[in-house]
């Protein structure tokens, strides 16, 4: 089974018409908001969403959609390894098909992904590979681009380095301010996640056979 293939063989399996996903935050959650406002209910079933911080305001969102919560703060584990396995048992039981992180901020390693194979997914406030990592609309700015973007991609062992399933580009030649930068790149944000989750769960999302990295429509 390729690694696009999960969401296809779920369906064939017949369990239900809705993906079951979940979602990891740490902040402010206006794409865990976008998820619900649209995916949510329809294509795809949110059925957890966990927080590396305690108090995080998308916690509160989940809660006001009946979403189960979970929190998963670094601190409160011996290692990162711990804190991933930790995680990924919660997801499990609750029969987690897709994890999307939405401004999640914490790497996760090899033991968090090998659970998930290909069902992990990203969104990125730069069109990677350029700026990948922490403070990337700081990253373009100081370089001085013109064209700002948004990525959604496939989760690696990486920073910010999996295949790519959806990118949006905006042109902002006078941009000097993150927050300008941030709140024209929010709508583009919080319309292409909802897109790739929703490509996923409908098993829409395979793999060029030239190119492995190359993610395309079927
Ligand atoms: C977004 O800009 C996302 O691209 C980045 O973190 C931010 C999260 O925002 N990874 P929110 O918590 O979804 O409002």
């Amino acid at each position: 089974m390729t690694k696009c293939d999960v969401a296809h063989s779920y369906r064939a399996a017949g369990v239900t018409d809705r993906l079951p996903i979940a979602v990891l935050v740490s902040g402010t959650g206006t794409n865990l908001q976008a998820l619900l406002d649209s995916v949510h209910g329809r294509d795809a079933e949110i059925v957890a969403v966990a927080s590396s911080v305690a108090g995080a305001p998308a916690l509160e969102r989940a809660a006001a959609a009946g979403v189960e919560t979970g929190v998963f703060a670094r601190a409160e584990y011996p290692d990162r390894g711990a804190r991933d396995r930790a995680l990924a048992g919660w997801l499990a039981e609750r029969g987690v098909r897709l994890v999307v992180l939405a401004g999640y901020m914490e790497l996760l390693g090899e033991p968090f992904l090998e659970r998930f194979p290909g069902a992990v997914i990203n969104v990125h406030p730069s069109l990677l590979p350029a700026f990948p990592g922490l403070g990337a609309i700081e990253q373009a700015l100081a370089y001085g681009v013109k064209v700002f973007g948004v990525t959604v991609h496939f989760v690696d062992a990486g920073v910010d380095s999996g295949p790519v399933i959806l990118q949006g580009a905006v042109e902002l030649p006078d941009a000097r301010e993150p927050e300008e930068v941030l709140a024209a790149l929010r709508p583009l944000e919080h319309e292409l996640l909802p897109r790739a989750v929703a490509l996923f769960a409908r098993g829409a999302l395979g793999r060029d056979p030239h190119n492995p990295r190359r993610i395309i429509l079927r």
